[in-house]
């Protein structure tokens, strides 16, 4: 385990990541599909965004804390689900559980984990999100959700982005496949557990286009509505029509997301539609952003932009890689210092504010373009200009210069 002291920034975290771990794990956390364009802009639109700070509002006393349902945050940061924690850390996920337990967020454990959810459940007393993928053999699904119920995880986390997984070309080319001592230990009583085997590409691609399943629908969600009681959080939504259709699924909440750019290449980013989302879903459930989030201050944006909360997802394997559990509470402790110092020179005191003055706080091209598009909708919504009804043609030609 290498001197950890220099790190003071994910850029720093990155490197020495990068020095630890073998190219083809790197590579399988790092990646991302196609050209990696969408990897690439999920980071490049944080910096299209500028922070317009207020002065004078007497930022002595910061609050960075949010409540979601059943559960208050000291600070708006959960671990996204990750699949394979023991890739870049002996201990896996128990560590990212302790880590977690330890600064007072979530972890949302992965269904791919390479720790049980009943371990990881065992060492920690702390609120535990189960991350579930939809299988062909809903028998596979139910049974997910009832070990999830019995271990004591407090919600579901839903991913409805991978009816087959994007091409990731890194892993295709690095023909990469599990260790044999790493296994999807939570499908060993089905036999899936196994994704060692080497093949022409990706392994993990093919285990889960073999497995997962390509045909759930709104009905599908519906079904286990019905099977749980659990609150159920959909992850991977970025078009506002499924934000809105959501509503209608009995659902608690929304995680907008382009799974980290990893599915398709030349997506949207989630920071660009989040505010359109948060408009029309209108504080209905909380929403939860991811994909790029690697300071303070990209979480104030988000939150700016209208989210509750953020999910942080490669930054965590790097922390683990780099110095286990102890590195991860680093990462999250530094995130916290980030964002209060994010909220103290921008004159906000808590998220309540930044939420509020949302738009007020940021500039900049793609600002402009997000104000001018929610101008958009509200003459649109209410029938502002009698003679004239917008067209999708229309808004085209009358955006901004
Ligand atoms: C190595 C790796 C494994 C992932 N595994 C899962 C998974 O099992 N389930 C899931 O819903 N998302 C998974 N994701 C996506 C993350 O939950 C999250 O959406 C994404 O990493 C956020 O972007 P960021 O890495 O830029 O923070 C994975 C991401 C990475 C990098």
């Amino acid at each position: 385990m290498q001197s950890t002291s220099k790190i003071l920034s994910n850029d720093d975290l990155l490197e020495a990541s990068k020095k630890i771990l073998k190219p083809e794990i790197f590579d399988f956390i790092s990646g991302g599909s196609g050209s990696e364009w969408s990897v690439k802009n999920n980071l490049d639109i944080f910096h299209q965004i500028q922070i317009v700070p207020r002065v004078l509002q007497k930022s002595g006393t910061i609050d960075t804390s949010v409540s979601l349902p059943g559960k208050n945050l000291s600070f708006p940061v959960i671990i996204a689900p990750c699949a394979f924690h023991k890739l870049v850390c002996e201990d896996g996920e128990l560590a990212t559980a302790k880590a977690a337990a330890k600064c007072n967020t979530i972890l949302t454990l992965s269904t791919m984990s390479s720790c049980s959810m009943e371990d990881v459940a065992s060492v920690s007393n702390n609120d535990k999100w189960f991350q579930l993928y939809l299988f062909k053999d809903q028998r596979i699904t139910e049974d997910l959700v009832r070990r999830a119920e019995i271990a004591g995880y407090e919600a579901l986390v839903v991913t409805v982005d991978l009816p087959a997984m994007g091409m990731r070309l890194r892993d295709i080319r690095n023909q990469f496949s599990l260790p044999k001592h790493i296994e999807a230990v939570n499908l060993k009583k089905f036999h899936l557990s196994d994704i060692s085997e080497k093949s022409e590409g990706s392994k993990v691609k093919e285990h889960t286009d073999q497995q997962f399943d390509a045909n759930i629908g709104w009905d599908t969600i519906d079904w286990l509505r019905s099977i749980t009681s659990l609150p159920i959080f959909l992850k991977g939504i970025l078009n506002v029509e499924d934000a809105i259709e959501s509503l209608n699924h009995d659902i608690q909440g929304i995680i907008i997301s382009n799974h980290g750019g990893r599915q398709i290449d030349g997506v949207v980013s989630p920071i660009e539609v989040l505010p359109e989302i948060a408009k029309m879903v209108n504080n209905k459930v909380p929403l939860i952003v991811d994909g790029g989030i690697r300071c303070g201050e990209d979480i104030f944006k988000a939150i700016a932009l209208g989210a509750n909360a953020v999910m942080i997802g490669r930054p965590v394997l790097w922390a683990l890689s780099v110095g286990g559990e102890s590195e991860l509470e680093s990462l999250l402790t530094r995130l916290q210092k980030e964002l209060i110092l994010a909220m103290r020179l921008a004159g906000c005191n808590s998220l309540q504010i930044v939420r509020d003055r949302g738009f007020s706080l940021l500039a900049g091209e793609k600002i402009t373009n997000m104000k001018w598009k929610e101008m958009m909708m509200k003459m649109e919504n209410n029938h502002v200009s009698e003679n004239i009804k917008i067209t999708p043609s229309a808004r085209f030609f009358l955006k901004p210069i």
